[in-house]
C-alpha cells in the first residue's frame, strides 16, 4: 500500500503486500568487485538443521494474498506461513559465528528483538552491493545485525554502532572479538540521538554509505533526519519494524508506537529527498536511498 506509483487504495484478502521496487533500487546501485579471499573465508557457512516456526495464528491462512482490485490484475503475492518461513530460513547462508550469537541470545530477555537471519543476509548484501566503507547502526542489542554488517565490510571499513544498554554490549563485544572484526566496529554507548548529533558536529555529514535503524520506535523520525544528513547521496538508510507485527494496518490498534510507525511510514512515502521500498521481510523493512536532487 506504500508503493508510490499506485496511489489508489487496494483491497486485499490479507494485510500483507510486498512491494516490488527493490530490484529496481538494487540495479541502480554500483557494484563492487573488491571481495578478498579472506572476507569470503570468514563467511563460510554450514546449513542449519530444519527448524519449526511456531505460528501465532490459530487458523491456517492461505499461502497467497490476492489483490481484489481489478486494476491490479488479481495479482497473487506470497503470504509467509510457518511452513514457508521454515523453508526460507533453510535457504539462508548464515555464518556459524552469527548462528552461535543467535543461539546464545535466544535464551535472553528481548531475543525477539534481533533481526531474522534472512534480514541479516539482506542487510549484508546491500552493504556489499554499495561497496560500503562507512556504516552506522542505531540499536545493537547483542550484536546480530551489526556483526552481519561488520563481517562483510572491507578491512578499511567502519561501522559506528549506537546502543544505550551496557549489558547487551558485553555480548556484542565478545562476538566482534571472536569474529575478528572488533577493529571495524566503533561502539557509541549512550542515547543514539546524542551520538548521531555528535557525528554531525564532528563534521561527518555526507560521509556514510549505509545506515540501519532498529532502536526506539517513537524516535524513528528523529533518527531518520539525522541519518539523512550523515549519509552521502546514493547512500542507504534501512529501517526495521515498519510493519510492526501488522499493527500499522489494523484500525483497531492506536497505541503510541503503532501511531509513530504509521506517521513515519507516511512521512517516508511523501519524502521527495529519497527513493524508497517497503519490503515485507522480518517485521517489515524499508530501504531508502538518498537522492541527488535534494
Ligand atoms: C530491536 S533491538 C536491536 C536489535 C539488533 N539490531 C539485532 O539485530 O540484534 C533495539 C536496541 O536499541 C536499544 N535502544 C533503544 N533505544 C535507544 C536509544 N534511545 N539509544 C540507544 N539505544 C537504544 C535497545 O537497548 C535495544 O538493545
Ligand atoms: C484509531 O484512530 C483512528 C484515526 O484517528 C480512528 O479512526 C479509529 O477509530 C481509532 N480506532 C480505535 C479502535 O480507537
Amino acid at each position: 500500500m506504500a508503493t508510490r506509483p499506485f496511489p489508489s487504495l487496494l483491497r486485499l484478502r490479507s494485510s500483507l503486500l510486498p512491494s516490488t521496487p527493490l530490484l529496481a533500487l538494487l540495479s541502480l546501485s554500483s557494484l563492487s568487485c573488491r571481495t578478498t579471499k579472506r572476507r569470503l573465508a570468514s563467511l563460510h557457512f554450514v546449513p542449519s538443521p530444519p527448524r519449526t516456526v511456531r505460528s501465532l495464528a490459530t487458523v491456517t491462512a492461505p499461502p497467497v494474498v490476492v489483490a481484489e482490485d481489478d486494476k491490479y490484475g488479481r495479482k497473487q503475492v506470497i503470504s509467509v506461513t510457518p511452513q514457508l518461513y521454515d523453508y526460507i530460513l533453510s535457504n539462508v547462508r548464515e555464518p556459524p559465528i552469527l548462528r552461535e550469537l543467535r543461539e546464545e541470545t535466544a535464551t535472553m530477555p528481548g531475543s525477539q528483538m534481533q533481526v531474522s537471519p534472512d534480514q541479516a543476509q539482506l542487510l549484508a548484501m546491500l552493504v556489499q552491493i554499495l561497496g560500503a566503507q562507512r556504516c552506522i547502526e542505531v540499536g545493537i542489542y547483542t550484536g546480530y545485525s551489526s556483526l552481519a554488517i561488520a563481517l562483510v565490510l572491507p578491512e578499511s571499513g567502519r561501522l559506528v554502532a549506537c546502543e544505550r544498554d551496557v549489558k547487551c554490549l558485553e555480548i556484542a563485544k565478545k562476538y566482534y572479538e571472536r569474529a575478528g572484526v572488533s577493529h571495524k566496529v566503533d561502539i557509541k554507548h549512550g542515547l543514539a540521538v546524542e551520538s548521531l548529533r555528535s557525528l554531525i558536529q564532528n563534521g561527518e555529514s555526507c560521509s556514510f554509505d549505509f545506515a540501519f535503524v532498529d532502536a526506539e520506535k517513537r524516535m524513528y523520525s528523529e533518527y531518520f533526519e539525522l541519518l539523512l544528513q550523515l549519509v552521502r547521496i546514493g547512500g542507504l538508510i534501512v529501517i526495521d519494524n515498519v510493519l510492526w507485527h501488522g499493527k500499522v494496518a489494523d484500525p483497531q490498534v492506536n497505541d503510541s508506537k503503532t501511531i509513530s510507525l504509521r506517521n513515519f511510514n507516511r512521512k517516508i512515502l511523501e519524502d521527495k529527498r529519497i527513493s524508497t521500498s517497503m519490503v515485507p521481510i522480518g517485521d517489515g523493512m524499508t530501504i531508502c536511498q538518498k537522492r541527488a536532487d535534494i
